[in-house]
């Protein structure tokens, strides 16, 4: 232990500067809409940054917000549910043309799935910085399940 807290005030100060990336949903765009049983493309962007990181793992749910209110009677809010799991796997996005780095995926609305508005989440686990400081990150979008 005494060997680690020589390197501590380094790595403090390495830490003060390191910024999480923070991604995003590029497409759909919200209210978009998409038939129980189709595909549609889904979109994650994620900036470049200063700071290095590694992306760990990717989830994208589906949660219909009419059957999941809070008790304000919003959509629950990614971090409180995903819903159903569309997608859970690796992140690896790419420098594009005209846009930030982003991965596509084409994704299925499971046949059946509940109509009307839906929150598309996303959760993102990620490595930041040179100590590699876990970090989770969950965002979301509204599609409309027709
Ligand atoms: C993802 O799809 C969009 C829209 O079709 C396209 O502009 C973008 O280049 C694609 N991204 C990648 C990494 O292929
Ligand atoms: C998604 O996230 C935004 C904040 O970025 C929030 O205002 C919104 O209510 C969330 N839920 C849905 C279903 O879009």
């Amino acid at each position: 232990m005494r060997f680690f807290s020589a390197l501590l005030p380094v790595f403090t100060l390495a830490a003060s500067s390191v910024v999480a990336q923070h991604a995003f949903i590029l497409a759909p765009a919200d209210q978009t809409q998409v038939a129980a049983g189709s595909g549609f493309d889904v979109s994650i962007a994620q900036p470049n940054s200063i700071s290095s990181w590694e992306n760990i793992a990717l989830v994208i749910g589906l949660l219909n917000c009419a059957a999941q209110l809070d008790s304000d009677g919003n959509c629950l809010g990614t971090n409180q549910g995903l819903g159903t799991i569309l997608y859970n796997g690796p992140f690896n996005p790419v420098l594009v043309q005209g846009a930030p780095p982003n991965q596509n995926f084409t994704l299925t609305v499971p046949t059946g799935f509940q109509k009307g508005a839906s929150q598309l989440g996303v959760a993102l686990f990620d490595l930041i910085g040179a100590r590699f400081i876990p970090s989770l990150q969950t965002f979301n979008t509204t599609i409309i399940v027709t």
